[in-house]
């Protein structure tokens, strides 16, 4: 008679706990062999939607009963999950591919898997199959959930296994994941983006915007307030739009007000607000919610009218002025912070003169300041003007000595209040202190013991030193 055969399942996330299984048994194998437990190291580049898609696979390996390894090159598995934002995150991936492969941290039995942004682009993939062929498995943004089966086809073929999606209308839930913070966690409200801003190649390797139903986010929230997360931040491309285009759907500002409800949930946050449409109903939603936090993350990237043109970002240097001043005027305490680009291509003097006059106007309470990399096949790629270093460098330090002064003198301004912190870790600087955000998302250090973390408490901000506080818990 014939034996039964192992049937495998064809819907997600069942099809993946089969192949957790399997690599379980995969793993037990391997580690008889070599007398010891077989390690894992996860390396993220790239923004919170990556770290949130770590802890997804971190998850998955843990859940194959993998170990985590702290040093990357002793790892047996180490997976890199890349970002292709800029030209210095590819070149970053390749650096750290040549260091595991050159004379000193080379080894013959070592997985390396890759993932993320940097995958979904056709060049890249080219490059690493020409001159990185060691790497073992290579797959994109659309199917971080598939790692358990990819690692179970490597093992069975032996040779690079590649699996890369255009895109997807798929989203797998319930798939493992690890949290790096007990106590605080994102969760993917949306993925993609649609908004094509010129220079910009998210939507080309992150697919076009899909917002997840409301009430399977409810739900995560929820489980994740059962397992002691008392922040989570909600993560996309651009919040604002979630539930665009889907019938019966809730706005992003409605939805603000379920995960309000959650109980055990302290502090919300969200991640990232494209200026062009943003609503007076989160306005007022933030302005009257204890729990949504006092920062927002409301990216300029240009103050010249002729450049946010040519970058396609739908909104005049006016038009954002008077939106970030209405958000000051109705949440007096709101911390702002932005993204700059400098060196886009046309952009003059007075381009970043404009620039600097929005950063004075709206008072930005910190900025993260980017150099334009050309991205190939974004439009912006072709434009003619492409700024020369020398003007770039000229520029940027402009944009970064302004940045530098505002945001130094909008932290001091909370000399002496008495704030709440959540506190995260013990201080790297000295193991009798801990460290922690406001609301505002600043961080503060005090006295205190490991017993705080996850706590919320009372600290009187005594010391500003530019962008953190030395404080004392009152
Ligand atoms: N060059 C420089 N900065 C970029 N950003 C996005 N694409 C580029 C690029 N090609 C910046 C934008 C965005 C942030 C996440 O990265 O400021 O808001
Ligand atoms: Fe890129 Fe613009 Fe989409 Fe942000 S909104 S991800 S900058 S295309």
């Amino acid at each position: 008679m014939k034996g039964k055969e192992e049937i495998i399942p064809e819907k997600e996330p069942q099809r993946q706990y089969y192949f957790i299984e399997m690599a379980r048994k995969l793993r037990e194998e391997k580690e008889r062999e070599i007398k010891r437990p077989l390690t894992f190291h996860v390396t993220t580049f790239g923004c919170q939607m990556n770290a949130r898609d770590s802890e997804k696979l971190e998850g998955i390996l843990k859940a194959i009963g993998y170990t985590y390894e702290e040093k990357e090159e002793e790892a047996d598995l180490v997976l890199f999950n890349t970002c292709t934002i800029r030209d210095n995150a590819d070149q970053k991936v390749y650096g750290r591919l040549g260091y595991l492969h050159g004379k000193n941290h080379y080894r013959k039995d070592r997985i390396i898997a890759l993932c993320g942004c940097m995958m979904q682009e056709v060049t890249a993939v080219e490059k690493i199959k020409k001159s990185y062929s060691f790497v073992n498995i290579i797959f994109g943004t659309h199917n971080v959930y598939k790692l358990a089966e990819l690692l179970c086809i490597q093992a069975a073929q032996g040779n690079m296994v590649i699996d890369i999606l255009d895109g997807t209308d798929l989203i797998v839930e319930d798939i493992p994941n690890s949290r790096k913070y007990p106590f605080k966690s994102g969760i993917n409200i949306m993925y993609g983006c649609n908004n094509f801003c010129t220079y910009c190649i998210v939507p080309y390797v992150r697919g076009r915007e899909r917002s997840r139903p409301s009430k399977d986010i409810i739900r995560e929230i929820e489980r994740l307030a059962e397992d002691g997360v008392r922040e989570i931040m909600l993560l996309g491309q651009n919040v604002n739009s979630y539930g665009k285009g889907i019938k019966d759907e809730l706005s992003f500002s409605k939805l603000l007000k379920e995960a309000e409800r959650v109980e055990g949930i302290e502090r919300i946050r969200f991640m990232t607000s494209h200026p062009k449409d943003l609503s007076d109903e989160l306005i007022e939603v933030m302005r009257d919610s204890d729990k949504i936090c006092r920062h927002i993350h409301l990216p300029l990237q240009s103050g010249s009218d002729k450049i946010l043109k040519r970058m396609n970002r739908s909104y005049t240097r006016q038009q954002y002025i008077d939106l970030a001043l209405k958000i000051r005027r109705e949440i007096p305490d709101i911390a702002i912070t932005t993204d700059i680009i400098v060196g886009f291509p046309g952009e003059t003097k007075e381009d970043v003169d404009d620039t600097l006059d929005v950063m004075e106007k709206v008072r930005y309470d910190g900025a993260f300041t980017f150099i334009y990399s050309k991205r190939s096949n974004t439009p912006a790629a072709t434009m003619p003007d492409q700024v020369t270093k020398e003007q770039n460098r000229v520029q940027f330090d402009r944009v970064l000595k302004k940045v530098q002064e505002i945001s130094k003198e909008m932290a001091q301004k909370r000399t002496g209040n008495i704030e709440k912190v959540l506190v995260e870790e013990i201080s790297d600087h000295d193991a009798g202190f801990v460290s922690g955000r406001l609301s505002s998302n600043l961080v503060v250090h005090f006295e205190g013991s490991e017993s705080l973390i996850g706590q919320i408490v009372d600290v009187r901000l005594d010391e500003c030193r530019n962008f953190y506080y030395i404080g004392k818990r009152v």
